[in-house]
């Protein structure tokens, strides 16, 4: 593994020069489709992971020219510590500013993350206790009947809000974080401990409007990175509050995807669990990366056979990823590391692509192997 790792560094290093050249300076990645580089603004969901990733690739190499670009993009970045439009601001300045923060401990990205939080606060609805995932208008969404949208996904943005409340006196983020974690543990899973994609809100009453799918094969279906956005969610906020109740969530989600009869021997999802044609459907490598990452972190807070079964599939995992059906060659795949991630079927966009934040994860599960278990 020691040798893996390695080995996947001293690639990503050079690889990210070839993405880096192929991304204009006021923008962000976002992948490599029909052989040409595509990016997005700062407002993309996304556009935290490029400078996140190289933060891990510089934390490893220690190579200053990484950390170079990686404040570059950060510099475009800031702005968005003001925006309120949706619930991804975690994803967006946490992976990145959170990153920064830990590896420089420079204090103005600090109060960039607390910022955010501030931002990403005016989005909790406390009569409901969620936060609203998505504008009504985004997409159509009122045209559809919704009223008060919250996605899985959300779970991820709730780390942003214990650090902040961690690191500074305003237990308010926490506060929040927790009471959206309890309300999702409430309506969003089945008793299988799969998750719903989408819930509807009666912002009012906390009522659940409908249980839906957006990027999944149904509503019924259990899309397979949204399995990953919950399994690490709940590991996560274990660590901040070491409440037992999200920790046997977490353990539950796990199981689920672990005992999957629809999971591959070399432990690549299929894009949905319950995608119809298994074994002739796309994998999804952005899920894989979230699932590796997670499971080293939940061997952390488990003991015995359990632990050693979740580090024994993040490793088959990492193994996977790192083989020449998921890993690219030098140069090649726009200069992204990974292939073959999928984005939304059902909205046919991003299929069979790289995606920044299978990168991302990735390199998040090579550190923590290298922290935890070498
Ligand atoms: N958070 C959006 C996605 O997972 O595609």
């Amino acid at each position: 593994m020691k040798k893996m790792i390695q080995d996947n560094f001293e690639f990503a290093a050079k690889q990210y020069q070839f993405l880096e050249k192929a991304t204009p300076q006021d923008s962000m990645p976002k992948t490599f489709d029909k052989n040409r580089n595509i990016s997005s603004d700062v407002y993309w969901w996304c556009s935290g992971f490029y400078p996140g990733t190289l933060l891990y690739i510089y934390e490893y190499t220690k190579k200053p020219s990484i950390l170079d670009d990686a404040k570059k993009r950060l510099a475009i970045l800031d702005t968005v510590k003001y925006y309120t439009k949706n619930h991804d601001l975690g994803f967006m300045m946490y992976c990145s500013f959170g990153n920064a923060y830990r590896l420089t401990k420079n204090e103005e990205y600090k109060k960039v993350i607390l910022e955010s939080s501030k931002s990403l606060a005016t989005r909790y609805r406390p009569d409901a206790k969620v936060i609203q995932s998505w504008e009504i208008t985004d997409g159509g969404l009122r045209q559809k009947g919704f009223v008060g949208p919250v996605i899985i996904d959300n779970l991820m943005n709730l780390e942003m809000l214990e650090w902040s409340s961690h690191n500074s006196t305003d237990k308010k983020f926490a506060n929040i974080a927790e009471s959206h974690a309890n309300t999702t543990i409430k309506n969003h899973f089945r008793p299988d401990y799969s998750s719903y994609h989408v819930l509807d809100y009666d912002l009012n009453t906390g009522e659940v409007r409908k249980k839906v799918t957006a990027q999944g094969y149904s509503d019924s279906s259990a899309w397979s990175r949204g399995q990953g956005w919950a399994l690490y969610g709940y590991t996560m906020m274990y660590r901040f509050t070491k409440n037992p109740a999200y920790l046997k969530q977490a353990q539950g989600v796990a199981k689920f995807i672990l005992n999957n009869p629809n999971l591959p021997t070399d432990k690549i999802p299929y894009w949905d669990f319950d995608a119809p044609n298994i074994p002739n459907e796309l994998r999804d490598v952005s899920a894989a990366s979230v699932y590796a990452s997670a499971l080293l972190e939940l061997g952390q807070y488990t003991s015995g056979k359990e632990k050693q079964n979740y580090i024994s599939v993040a490793k088959t995992i990492l193994k996977s990823l790192s083989s020449s059906k998921y890993r690219a060659d030098l140069g090649s795949n726009g200069g992204y590391l990974l292939k073959h991630s999928v984005g939304s079927i059902p909205h046919n966009n991003e299929i069979d692509v790289p995606l920044t934040y299978a990168d991302y994860y990735f390199v998040e599960a090579l550190l923590r192997y290298q922290k935890w278990y070498l």
